[in-house]
């Protein structure tokens, strides 16, 4: 008996203390009984009104659904918090909306422990705060590193699975009020009848949250799906067919958000297919949604294999249509004008467009960042692009300020980030990489909150023990440092100065910089984007090679396109500089490219050491999750650093500096090594290190 006790004790006390990252950054709870009055009787007000009784550990709270000055001005989902823990709060709010994130933004107040008295009035700086899902029908991710999707389209509508809800509140808790269901590479199945249900299964669920549902769509549907003889944007047909399938998701789901597409863009058929534009498309499809308020969100991603610098292209197809687009349609611009690289210039699209509203297009997943397998916090690769200055309205235009509304009018404003989101049981494939979820939604929020004020918060919240001191002296500062390096450290091991695109084909995991498929595209191939030879390394966009710096704005334009005043954290990405060029340090380009992979090595393993230095403040479970990553990151890094400096030494022909250290792969046999992981498998790092 005694026994059985001890064991059902036992069983009790892991399941309370299990830290496996399911729980995400909602860990706490206070004592379930905190006293919420509120006249508000909506789902969604119910659920602000929940979360605060189960989570709130102060003097009772009032939720005002109000029509005053203040709150008309913060809009639709702003709220006003005011009072005291010991005496009482009120959350005011013209929508229930409003409310709830009032209630997290409470929540979150309470547990970082930023005093008694409260006054905050908030309201997004982003209209539409979006993640994509590049989530196939048969649930494999593209460029997912979690897992399977999340949506069990085979059970759907039928089975509700207990992850749907718990993903909508994660997301309502940081802010985030759409989701785009499906891959960009869309499947016309989406849009059949039988697909619609599903998708109004889902939207169901996530409404309560404030969280609209959106699809990514083929372009070629009323063909492939309507079986309609063409998909062309101006054909009649083609057009009531748009208009028909458009009533029939409404008619299901009255707060469907609409469109997202991707169309002529590596191999998906679009407009263009058909002689017409990214405008002709856009328009026909935002003409639809239109009674709806339904809203198309417009890729710019579109590049082909011509002789033009693939970094232009973009901007070449795009510029010309300013002013062309419906009010309804915004162009989703990447934050960079390649892919998501390590480090990118912001894409000169920002700024550019004066007369169409443009939303970044920011990367959660780590497709070039180590996958779910190397630590790297985004939130200062995305603050790098939002604060960076187009000059486009003159000084202070910066890519967030061109694009949430403050510069040129615009009647939507959005910001969309790819998931990292699968059925993992810590969602996110990496626990750290929990944090780029978040940073998201708050960034997206409000884009003048800096990486280390999210990081802060994300950390107390996600490791926090509420009365545990020694977890915010010891582990904060430096789970914080850790974090706020780590993106630098990717970048210093795998693409430093400026180097871009020099991956393994298709999975985008290792180094490949020798890369060369004979036939392929040549944009496709790293050497098209580090042209390393004899003369010396970098791909030049100066006014005197492709002239990619002419689509930026003066004085931008001018400093980028003298090696000079290039930025050397980007110069390679502009330049092609010989090996014996001089660079800041006083050191050769080749000597200063050892040195940095070097740095990029040493900074990965501070990471590691880090990390282990934190065993006493983190519980067991996650710290040796983390752990063994950051094993495989460090080995990673060594390999980068070989395989990138053994390579270009092949061009150089000059030694590697005595004072880093030696390589300790041999060229040929990374050469020969491929890594067998497909585009949507999930990677099993692990292989590397087995042959
Ligand atoms: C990258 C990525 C693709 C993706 C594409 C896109 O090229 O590797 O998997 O489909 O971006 O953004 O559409």
């Amino acid at each position: 008996m005694k026994k059985l006790l001890f064991i059902i004790l036992l069983v009790f006390v892991t399941q309370v203390y299990a830290e496996d990252g399911s729980r995400l950054w909602l860990r706490f709870s206070g004592n379930g009984n905190a006293q919420v009055t509120t006249k508000a009787k909506g789902a969604t007000a119910n659920i602000a009104v929940r979360e605060l009784r189960e989570q709130w550990k102060g003097a009772k709270i009032t939720l005002n659904i109000a029509r005053t000055k203040e709150t008309n001005l913060l809009g639709d989902e702003g709220y006003l918090i005011k009072g005291n823990r010991e005496t009482g709060v009120s959350i005011s709010s013209s929508s229930e909306k409003g409310l709830l994130y009032g209630a997290y933004q409470l929540l979150r107040w309470q547990e970082t422990g930023l005093g008694d008295e409260i006054n905050i009035s908030e309201s997004p700086r982003y209209e539409l705060r979006i993640l994509n899902h590049w989530d196939n029908l048969d649930r494999t991710i593209e460029r997912g590193y979690a897992g399977q999707s999340l949506w069990e389209w085979e059970k759907l509508p039928s089975v509700i699975s207990p992850r749907y809800e718990a993903y909508a509140r994660a997301n309502a808790s940081i802010n985030i009020n759409g989701t785009v269901l499906n891959n960009v590479n869309a499947s016309p199945q989406i849009l059949s009848a039988e697909y619609i249900e599903k998708v109004k299964a889902l939207a169901d669920i996530f409404r309560p949250y404030g969280i609209k549902t959106y699809l990514a769509i083929n372009f070629s549907s009323p063909a492939e799906l309507g079986g309609l003889p063409t998909s062309d944007p101006l054909n009649k047909e083609v057009k009531l067919w748009w208009k028909n399938k458009v009533k029939e998701i409404y008619k299901l789901i009255p707060d469907f958000g609409g469109f997202l597409v991707k169309a002529n863009s590596e191999g998906l058929p679009g407009p263009q297919d058909f002689g017409r534009t990214h405008a002709d498309g856009a328009n026909m499809l935002a003409d639809a949604l239109k009674p709806y308020k339904g809203i198309v969100m417009w890729r710019a991603f579109v590049y082909n294999p011509t002789n033009e610098d693939r970094a232009k292209q973009a901007y070449q197809e795009f510029t010309p249509l300013d002013g062309q687009f419906r009010d309804n349609v915004i162009i989703q611009v990447k934050n960079g004008p390649v892919d998501f690289q390590p480090r990118e210039p912001f894409s000169p699209l920002f700024g550019a467009m004066k007369k169409t509203a443009v939303m970044p297009e920011l990367q959660i997943t780590q497709e070039y960042l180590g996958f779910s397998t190397h630590a790297a916090y985004l939130a200062t690769l995305w603050k790098e692009c939002l604060d960076s200055d187009t000059y486009q309205q003159g000084k202070g235009s910066t890519v967030a300020r061109v694009t949430d509304g403050s510069i040129y009018p615009q009647k939507h404003s959005a910001m969309a980030g790819i998931t990292n989101i699968g059925t993992d049981v810590n969602w996110c494939g990496h626990q750290l990489a929990q944090a780029n979820w978040y940073a998201f939604g708050r960034l997206a929020w409000n884009h003048e909150l800096t990486p280390e004020d999210i990081v802060n918060e994300w950390i107390t919240l996600t490791f926090g023990e509420p009365d545990n001191q020694g977890n915010s002296q010891n582990l904060n500062p430096k789970l914080s440092k850790l974090m706020l390096e780590s993106r630098e450290a990717v970048v210093t091991y795998m693409m430093p100065l400026g180097l871009h695109h020099i991956f393994a084909l298709d999975h985008h995991y290792g180094p490949e910089p020798w890369c060369d498929v004979p036939g392929a595209r040549p944009d496709w191939m790293p050497k098209y984007y580090h042209r390393a030879d004899a003369g010396g390394l970098g791909f030049d966009r100066s006014s005197k090679g492709s002239n990619a710096v002419s689509q930026y704005h003066s004085p931008l334009k001018e400093e980028l396109d003298k090696p000079e005043t290039c930025p050397e954290n980007i110069i390679l990405w502009f330049h092609h500089l010989p090996w014996d060029y001089t660079m800041k340090s006083g050191r050769t380009l080749w000597d200063e490219l050892c040195y940095t992979y070097d740095r990029g090595v040493q900074q990965a393993r501070t990471l590691q050491k880090s990390w282990d230095e934190l065993e006493p403040y983190v519980d067991a479970e996650r710290f040796r999750e983390v752990q063994s990553k950051f094993k495989i990151q460090t080995r990673d890094a060594v390999w980068w650093k070989d395989g990138c400096l053994l390579y270009f030494q092949e061009f150089s022909k000059r030694p590697i500096p005595y004072g880093i250290e030696r390589p300790v792969h041999e060229l040929d046999k990374l050469k020969s090594f491929r890594m067998k992981i497909s585009n949507t498998e999930k990677a099993d790092i692990n292989q590397l290190y087995n042959k």
